[in-house]
């Protein structure tokens, strides 16, 4: 076993390799589903209300999935422009949702009598969609959980139940591509989950898997919940689709507080602007139906993408600064020469122009996303754009994007209240 400083040295120097494709997709779509979804009321229910281990069990008699419930979520991850899916394989409560040798408490002995993990996997492989397993390190069903962080022989016995739960997840179902774990509780180091041995154990298995930072190691990608917020390295936020749940919410009630498509928009701009991806979550219904609040908006972000996924996907550089805001409606993206400008508004002045602050060199070509030009003109630190359509001209959601190519690197500077600061300067050597 290699010792934690070979370890991380191990890591970085497999990551490059290992997280090109993460890096590039930029967009995933989270699935919470359990015994939990039956009850509408948080997938932290058990605990919220205190509902007594054995109560809680009875939910899995009466946990339906339907048939052919996977493959709705990865149609509709593939319709919205997601790259990979993240499955709560076994959320908090414990509860398997694969034919579990180690965990008894799985939807193979009760409920539907279902492998549903296999069926994700078999879904996710038939639409292209890269595979993610979410994993809790807490427990509220196994016995051992509660009193592992003080009782050594709980703990080994415990540690070798996730150890074992892990394993086989990753053994079962062919080339799984994240392993994504959540709430390290109640230990609280990466010494009392036997992390190091266990993760190192379960890469062995599948060599080229990507890891979150939730087993209290820092892996491969930072995971800011429910606000997306850069990273010095590889960060994925998630978020809900509604701000109050994880789980199913009954959806009429849930959709006031639901994501638009303009939002999940500038959400994934965020994400593109500081170098991070967006995991999105939708939680399925009862039935393992895809909510209805979430089908619409999340449609229309796949045919927002099928138009300007270019800004999205791919090699993106990381801009994140005030300089290149490009204006006060709009921000951007930058692959290579090339900066997106993304509108949040579209408001040309009435002699149909609007500014780009902010560039010290000129671009090159400027045009929309089908390929139509758009005449500028360069001056100082502005990008002046001439001959805008007053109507805003994407049809989808209201959020076009203008792609300006530069010849060389787009030099950004302040869109400055103090253009005497922009002579000629970089904005690293302004002190
Ligand atoms: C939290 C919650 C959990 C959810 C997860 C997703 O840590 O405990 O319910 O699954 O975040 O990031």
């Amino acid at each position: 076993m290699l010792s934690l400083p070979e370890y991380n040295e191990y890591l970085a120097s497999t990551r490059d390799e290992r997280m090109g494709w993460w890096r590039e997709a930029r967009f995933g779509m989270f699935v919470h589903y359990g015994l939990y979804s039956q009850v509408g009321r948080n997938e932290w229910y058990q605990v919220c209300e205190n509902v007594p281990v054995e109560e809680y069990e009875a939910l899995a008699n009466t946990f339906a999935p339907k048939e052919g419930a996977c493959r709705e979520w990865a149609a509709l991850a593939k319709k919205a422009g997601a790259k990979y899916m993240v499955l709560t394989t076994r959320h908090h409560e414990g509860f398997s949702l694969w034919d579990s040798k180690v965990n008894p408490f799985n939807s193979v002995n009760y409920g539907p009598h279902r492998d549903i993990v296999r069926e994700f996997v078999d879904a996710c492989r038939e639409f292209d969609l890269k595979i993610g397993f979410y994993t809790s390190l807490m427990d509220w069903h196994h016995p051992d959980a509660g009193i592992a962080a003080f009782d050594t022989e709980a703990r080994k016995r415990f540690t070798k139940y996730i150890r074992d739960l892990n394993e086989e997840l990753l053994t079962q179902y062919g080339k799984i591509d994240i392993l994504w774990y959540d709430v390290s509780e109640p230990m609280n180091s990466w010494e009392g989950w036997d992390s190091l041995s266990r993760n190192q154990y379960l890469r062995s298995i599948q060599p080229h898997i990507i890891i979150n930072d939730r087993s209290k190691l820092p892996e491969d990608f930072g995971t800011p919940e429910e606000h997306i917020t850069p990273e010095s390295r590889d960060w994925e936020a998630c978020m809900t689709f509604n701000g109050i749940s994880w789980g199913y919410l009954d959806s009429a009630q849930a959709a006031p507080y639901s994501y638009t498509p303009q939002r999940i928009v500038a959400m994934l701009q965020t994400c593109c602007e500081r170098g991070g991806n967006l995991l999105l979550n939708v939680g399925p219904m009862p039935d393992g139906s895809v909510p209805p609040e979430v089908i619409e908006p999340m449609s229309k972000v796949g045919e927002w993408l099928s138009v300007n996924g270019e800004a999205v996907y791919g090699k993106l550089v990381k801009t994140y600064g005030n300089q290149n805001q490009a204006n006060g409606v709009s921000r951007s993206s930058t692959k290579g020469n090339t900066v997106y400008v993304w509108y949040k508004i579209w408001s040309p002045s009435p002699d149909g122009t609007m500014g780009c602050g902010g560039f010290s060199n000129a671009p090159e070509s400027v045009s929309f996303m089908d390929g139509t030009p758009i005449e500028f003109e360069h001056k100082g630190h502005r990008i002046i754009l001439k001959g805008l359509p007053k109507e805003n001209p994407d049809k989808i959601i209201g959020v076009p994007v203008i792609k300006m190519t530069f010849k060389e690197t787009p030099q950004y500077c302040f869109a400055s209240y103090f253009p005497q600061l922009n002579k000629g300067r970089q904005v690293d050597e302004i002190l």
